[in-house]
């Protein structure tokens, strides 16, 4: 039995996008501080970020810049300290525990450099893991799994465990399990950090087809030709936004995508 999701999303006072639509991500004047007194370190101070529906975000920065806490709170990982996060419109701070967990696996999907992957299931079973927690039947599980690995190209090499496939294959499946669901939302946080050149382009082939279907996508990279994918480039330092610079409109292919169109 799968529970109700959380309900339909309240519109966000003032909260219109470019679009007139409720933003994907909303963060207002968050700060995340870990620890206390003395020992404080505020790792995000006071980020304020729209990001609309449909658009392909890179988030660069220094080492200990804030990107992955940034990440973790915009993937409902973790809380702000201070500060509005609405998430499609949701106040997040208003979620109890079950619905947080119910959004982060239904409108998330998170891809992390090491892939997470667990070593002793095969890929399908690692991609099956969301559909497992939500309580869905076995036999739409494995089609829905199958099927998410094949749009991938990895359907081939479901069979096998993690420790039998290479990076590039071990980043799709990782991919996978994060689009099972089709979220709203696809989080990476240097996905091609472990990967060669090839299976970074792969990858970044992957996400640029991934966002001209429709997903919306955050990705932190410390890579310019990584960046140059994306639609919009935010960067941070010491917990803040510093920049956040506009290439390519929201409703617009990624800049990739667009570039091999007019070639062919
Ligand atoms: N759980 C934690 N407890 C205490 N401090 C933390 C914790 N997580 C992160 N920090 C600190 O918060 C700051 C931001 O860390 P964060 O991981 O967000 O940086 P980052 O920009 O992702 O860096 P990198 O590029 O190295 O991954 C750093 O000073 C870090 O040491
Ligand atoms: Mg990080």
């Amino acid at each position: 039995m799968v529970a109700a999701s959380p309900g339909p999303a309240a519109p966000a006072s003032g909260a219109s996008g470019a679009t007139g639509a409720v933003p994907v991500v909303e963060l207002r004047d968050v700060w995340k501080t870990y620890g206390e007194g003395e020992t404080a370190v505020h790792a995000l101070r006071g980020v304020s970020l729209s990001v609309d529906r449909g658009d392909y975000v890179a988030v660069m920065g220094a080492s200990g810049s804030g990107k992955s806490t940034l990440m973790h709170v915009v993937g409902c990982l973790d809380v702000p300290t201070a500060g509005d996060y609405r998430l499609e419109g949701h106040d997040v701070a208003g979620l109890n525990e079950g619905q947080l967990a119910l959004l982060r696996n239904r409108r998330i999907g998170f891809v992390f450099q090491s892939f997470n992957l667990l070593p002793r299931l095969t890929a399908v079973g690692n991609v099956e893991l969301p559909l497992v927690y939500a309580g869905a039947p076995r036999p739409d599980r494995r089609r829905m799994a199958m099927e998410t690995l094949a749009g991938l190209g990895v359907a081939d090499r479901a069979h096998h465990l993690p420790s039998a496939l290479s990076g590039g294959q071990e980043q799709r499946v990782a991919i996978a399990r994060a689009l099972v669901f089709a979220p709203a939302l696809l989080l990476a946080d240097e996905p091609t950090g472990n990967l060669d050149s090839q299976a970074t382009a792969e990858m970044l082939r992957i996400f640029d087809r991934l966002n001209g279907g429709g997903v919306t996508f955050i990705v932190v990279t410390h890579e310019d030709h990584v960046a140059a994918h994306a639609k919009r480039v935010v960067r941070i330092a010491d917990g803040r936004v510093v920049d956040d610079d506009r290439v390519a409109a929201v409703e617009d292919p990624p800049p990739a995508l667009l570039a091999e169109e007019a070639a062919s």
